[in-house]
């Protein structure tokens, strides 16, 4: 019997941890797999015109060229919330649906935002590897003082879902909260702030949780993080794009903030050396939903958008055009 399923094109293997995942995808499409292929190109001319759904990821490009190779795709189903690496004005000017994967991740992006809050203002790396280093029985006097994390002036900038997961959970730590996005929420009691320097200025912790892409590019410049002050910490779980990591790396060297706590970077995965080089600064590779639980809802969610496409020709979880 000939194959009649819909051809999807995938940019990644889905990684493992829901073993029947790639089953799943498969028993509704035929299922070209890029990374696969001896010649990539060869097979993008040889099947792109099949193509009818791409599945992507937030860290695979998914760009106007890639796209415009693929003249009868109808939908891009990505892993991961963060939608940058998608051309979506072009997709959607096609009549491309595109989805992500939302909610499922807000959890532990918020928790590991709040590690970086701690370790960044405790200094947890630092002292880590002074334990590793042997340091702690003969040189205990040279390990700097940590910061006090309770009571702290929280900033958030972005108070998406994600920055509201975050927010929520800084009331055990008695924080006063302001916000930054481009409207007031009408569903939260914190105080809005419609000025951005004047946020840095207020708060002591900024956390960056706003999406990335052009609009957002290096919104945290050299003002903001001077406004920010000596005593400010920068939280950074959002896109490396949002801020100017030149101008970081300067505020950090020169004591213009205190310190930093980063999970993105702007061309991941390189992390400038300058940046590795400092002490006040936390880095972590990419890893705010890197959870087993999460991994699998995310997972998940990407094969159901494939999956309700192919059943209903609609996505469930589509990016707002
Ligand atoms: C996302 O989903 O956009 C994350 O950054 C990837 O973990």
């Amino acid at each position: 019997m000939p194959d009649t399923k819909p051809t999807l094109l995938q940019l990644l293997a889905l990684p493992k941890v829901l073993p029947d995942a790639q089953q799943r995808l498969e028993k509704r499409y035929h299922c070209l797999k890029l990374w696969e292929a001896d010649d990539p190109n060869q097979l993008m001319r040889d099947h792109g015109e099949e193509v009818e759904v791409l599945l992507t990821s937030a860290f695979h490009a998914a760009r106007a060229a890639l796209i415009d190779q693929l003249p009868n795709l109808k939908a891009i189903c990505s892993l991961g919330v963060g939608y940058d690496s998608i051309d979506i004005g072009h997709a959607h000017a096609h009549g491309i649906q595109v989805s992500n994967t939302p909610d499922v991740l807000n959890d532990c992006v918020a928790d590991l935002t709040w590690g970086l809050i701690l370790s960044t203002l405790r200094g947890m790396g630092h002292a880590e590897r002074f334990v590793r280093e042997g340091k702690w029985e003969s040189q205990l006097a040279t390990l700097p003082l940590g910061r006090r994390v309770t009571g702290k002036r929280l900033g958030i900038v972005g108070l998406g879902r994600v920055g509201l997961a975050v927010a929520q959970r800084a009331s055990g730590f008695e924080m006063d909260l302001r916000y930054h996005n481009r409207r007031p929420r009408n569903d939260v009691a914190w105080t809005y702030e419609s000025d951005l320097l004047a946020l840095a200025d207020w708060c002591d912790i900024l956390v960056v949780a706003t999406v990335g892409g052009p609009e957002t590019r290096h919104l945290i410049n050299q003002r903001v993080l001077e406004s920010l002050g000596p005593e400010g910490v920068l939280i950074n779980v959002a896109r490396g794009s949002v801020v100017d990591e030149k101008a970081l790396i300067e505020a950090l060297a020169h004591g213009t903030i205190a310190a930093a706590g980063l999970d993105v970077f702007e061309s991941e995965p390189h992390v400038p050396e300058a940046l590795k080089a400092l002490d006040n600064v936390v880095l972590m590779p990419h890893i705010a939903s890197a959870t087993l639980e999460t991994r699998q809802a995310m997972v998940n969610l990407v094969v159901e958008n494939a999956e309700s496409y192919a059943r209903s020709g609609k996505v469930l979880t589509p990016v707002p055009q």
